[in-house]
């Protein structure tokens, strides 16, 4: 089946605007993608006539919207081909999940001088939860740094696994680089539980969780053309089995007593309170959509926009781009002498064009790529060549600026 980027672009209402007079040009997919109407069609129906709190009531409503609730589990699971749906604990995102893990899985089990191995690579989300853990309780952070050219092999990770290397967290695809890492094979070559990022990745590849291997792997709504405040951890079962819950409160338990508390089973055991009921339904009409159009065609337009823009950007030889692994998203982190990352986003807005400036929340990746800021364009499916050829007219605009 072929990809029709013009159909895709109809169905997302918000492309077709102007910004500063000039017809939009996103590219900030990145921090967060723009939602179809499919999406908005679901929130709309959910508030107008299916909504009331989910799992407490008896009345029609509440089974309505239980059922509507509990059916995006399922199809999280059969977008991430996970093995098993009670597997998946919804969250408000990824920075919620991986502080599941790190409160629920790992601050139990894990005791001073443990290590926990990360990649310099990743988000803040996926460095901050485990500064906690060295912070209170004296967990050693293994930094493992990636290759100039931004890429990961599995066995430098590999190689930083010692003795007292409890888990492994990394991403699956770099939000400043769009380096793409092969956690299958970290998975298969350690029998250490390997906490994947999903939050690029997932957006951008078919993922098969039953096939990798990981334990852990997080995604967030709002980065699938889904609501923000959706998303979803994947934890495997024997991996719930050792957790304790992070949150307490409603939902969560079986039975309270002014003595005790019996918890519930997973995944209500880690979803306390009412949920994020019609964001997650919301995501669930995402998740629905991006199948229809299906992942690998999506990924397949994808690489032929990742070629193009890294052709068109590569040839500007006053751009300095960071990270260009070979197996990559359509993500480009660029710099320009002489222009600090803000002026770049702030003149290309005036043209219409959404990039983002700033750290990306990867101040470690920052560091080791010798900058403070770079301002990074994003593509998503929605993007065309024209998209491409407006940011480097926009580029080229900057550059006879600043030179
Ligand atoms: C790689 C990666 N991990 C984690 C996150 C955090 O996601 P959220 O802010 O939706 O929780 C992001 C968001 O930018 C990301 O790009």
């Amino acid at each position: 089946m072929s990809f029709d980027v013009d159909a895709v672009r109809a169905d997302f209402p918000i492309l077709s605007r102007q910004v500063n007079n000039r017809s939009l040009v996103y590219l900030d997919s990145g921090a967060s993608a723009q939602k179809p109407r499919q999406v908005i069609e679901a929130i709309t129906r959910a508030y107008e006539g299916e909504y009331a709190n989910v799992h407490r009531g008896l009345h029609f409503l509440s089974n309505l919207a239980t059922d509507n609730y509990e059916r995006v589990r399922a199809i999280i699971a059969r977008f991430l081909n996970a093995p098993h749906e009670d597997e998946l604990i919804f969250t408000s995102g990824s920075t919620e999940g991986i502080n599941l893990v790190s409160y629920g899985w790992a601050a139990p089990r894990l005791q001073a001088g443990d290590e926990i191995v990360l990649s310099v690579l990743e988000h803040h989300a996926n460095i901050v939860p485990w500064h906690f853990l060295r912070e209170r309780q004296g967990v050693v952070l293994k930094w493992v740094e990636p290759e100039p050219d931004g890429s990961l092999p599995p066995e430098k990770v590999l190689a930083a696994v010692g003795p007292r290397t409890k888990l492994i967290a990394v991403t699956h695809m770099s939000n400043v680089t769009g380096t793409v890492i092969d956690i299958g094979a970290i998975a298969r070559g350690t029998d250490v539980p390997v906490l994947a990022d999903g939050s690029q990745a997932a957006v951008h590849m078919p993922v098969d969780l039953a096939a990798l291997g990981v334990d852990f792997y997080c995604v967030t709504g709002h980065k699938l053309y889904g609501p923000s405040g959706s998303g979803a951890m994947w934890i495997r079962r024997e991996r719930q089995a050792e957790m304790r819950p992070f949150l307490g409160g409603g939902d969560m338990i079986r039975t309270v007593t002014r003595d005790a508390v019996e918890y519930a089973d997973p995944p209500l055991r880690f979803e306390a309170g009412t949920p994020g009921i019609v964001n997650q339904i919301g995501l669930g009409a995402a998740l629905e959509y991006l199948m229809d159009l299906g992942m690998d065609n999506i990924a397949a337009h994808e690489r032929s926009l990742r070629d193009y823009a890294r052709d068109r950007l590569g040839s500007l030889n006053w751009l300095q781009i960071q990270g260009d692994a070979p197996d990559k998203g359509a993500i480009f982190s660029m710099t320009m002498q002489g222009a600090h990352a803000h002026d770049l986003s702030t003149i290309l807005d005036k043209r219409g064009i959404a990039v983002r400036a700033g750290s990306h929340c990867a101040m470690p990746l920052m560091e080791f790529f010798g900058i403070t800021a770079s301002a990074r364009a994003s593509f998503a499916m929605y993007n065309t060549r024209r998209d491409v050829d407006a940011l480097v007219e926009g580029l080229t605009f900057c550059h006879e600026l600043f030179a």
